[in-house]
């Protein structure tokens, strides 16, 4: 039985939530391996709405979930976390979740620090979360980072806070803003530790004896491929590679272990925070897309910019991160709107392109080449089976699959989990 990495397909936000929901009820275990608490997930389960950024999806359904090494770890958000999802009737113990000891902590610092460099960039900014997650990598590979395991050496948490400090409090202060005493920093985390301790394990064992029982394992990514620190829009992305080759480094198990990749992608595009985005829509359709899809951060509760679906971006995606079926959402979104637009490719200073080039200035001249289809005047909302479709929203993601050269495996047809037409089981491989 194959595994499956789930991933973003575009800029984020795309209902991955929803279906890692889906998958996870078939699943033995579900396991985040990048971002932080930057990522938001929402699950619509029966009344009950869960909102998880750090969290796997798989505890909703009573699923093991994992917090890979590829993750970082605000304690205090996950504890917090773990404290509402309680109130709302879930169960989370040692027994369902486990975080895997070389993990990376986020700081309050990191957090400091984001904010004071995103508002000394001005214009510039990135418009991140301002959650600490950048700073919290930089560290992670400059070979300061405090890691889960540090909890439980108070000794090693000491000496490492010397070190952060002393890098951080002296860029903290010539952005002028407050600095961080070691103390407190100490007692704070020393306090936390018996609390995040007994989850803590080296994940990748529980992980190896999984796949050798032929348990099935779903990897939930977070955020998207055009956010990826390598591939996606830099510098407007986020500090982590989101590509399903990061299900194997960020959890600690082989790249043969991951299995069937899905790439999640909204049958219309959307993106938070700055950064170019071609097909984007400044018009009343824009507006339209954004109010009936709902399109609020998770995470922010920033309004989402929108746009129509750009299939050369997501055939990027699909290629460089290894994407081998789509999961289209929301497409009763586009219910009623008379006429759509599908871009093809980018007009960039007089020249054509099919795929976005990587340099900063090309991205941002990029103007779309559209494609025009007609619209369908009957709903899809709760379709079940594609015989449920109005012919033109058939002939639309017909051409979408033939655009970004990847299959409509799965088609999200409302916010409800049953509202799913499955064309292939990704289980199934
Ligand atoms: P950071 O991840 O907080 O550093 O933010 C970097 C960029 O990634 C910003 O444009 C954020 O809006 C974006 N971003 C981070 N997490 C998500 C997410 O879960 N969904 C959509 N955008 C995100």
């Amino acid at each position: 039985m194959a595994n499956v990495t789930v991933i973003g397909a575009q800029w984020g936000d795309e209902g991955k939530g929803k279906v890692v929901d889906w998958l996870a009820s078939r699943a033995d275990l579900v396991v985040r391996f990048q971002g932080g608490h930057n990522a938001g997930h929402t699950l619509v389960v029966g009344d009950q709405t869960y909102k998880l950024s750090l969290l796997p999806s798989g505890l909703v359904r009573g699923k093991m979930g994992i917090i890979g090494n590829g993750v970082v770890i605000d304690p205090e958000a996950l504890l917090s976390e773990i404290d509402r999802v309680i109130g709302q009737g879930l169960k989370v113990s040692p027994e369902t979740l486990r975080i895997a000891e070389n993990a990376i902590l986020i700081l309050p610092l990191h957090g400091a620090i984001d904010r004071a460099r995103e508002a000394a960039r001005g214009e510039g900014k990135i418009g991140t979360t301002g959650r600490g997650i950048g700073p919290a990598y930089e560290d992670k590979v400059a070979r300061r980072a405090i890691r889960v395991c540090d909890l439980a050496e108070p000794e090693t948490l000491s000496f490492k806070l010397d070190e952060l400090l002393l890098h951080h409090n002296t860029l903290l202060r010539g952005l002028g803003a407050p600095t961080f005493e070691k103390q407190a920093l100490l007692d704070q985390l020393l306090a936390l530790a018996p609390r995040i301790l007994p989850y803590v394990e080296p994940v990748w064992e529980r992980l190896d004896e999984a796949r050798r029982a032929g348990k099935r394992i779903l990897f939930e990514g977070a955020q998207a491929v055009m956010l990826d620190v390598d591939h996606g829009t830099y510098p407007f992305v986020t500090s982590s590679n989101t590509v399903a080759a990061t299900a194997a480094s960020g959890s600690g198990i082989g790249p043969s272990a991951t299995g069937f990749v899905l790439g999640i992608a909204k049958a219309y595009c959307t993106r938070v925070g700055s950064g170019p985005f071609p097909s984007e829509l400044f018009d009343d359709v824009g507006k339209l897309l954004g109010e009936r899809g709902r399109e609020f951060g998770t995470v922010t509760g920033r309004p989402r910019r929108c746009g129509w679906f750009d299939a050369a971006m997501v055939r990027q995606a699909v290629k460089v991160g290894g994407i081998q079926g789509i999961v289209m959402t929301k497409i009763d979104v586009l219910d009623g709107i008379p006429e759509l637009k599908v871009c093809v490719g980018y007009r960039i200073n007089g020249k054509k392109y099919t795929y976005l080039p990587a340099a900063m200035r090309a991205q941002a001249a990029a103007e779309p080449i559209y494609e025009t289809f007609a619209g369908w005047s009957s709903s899809t909302k709760g379709a079940r089976s594609y015989a449920e479709l109005p012919a033109e929203a058939v002939k639309y993601i017909r051409r979408v699959e033939e655009l970004i050269e990847a299959p409509v495996t799965l088609l999200s047809t409302g916010p409800e989990r049953d509202d799913t037409i499955m064309m292939r089981d990704p289980f199934e491989g």
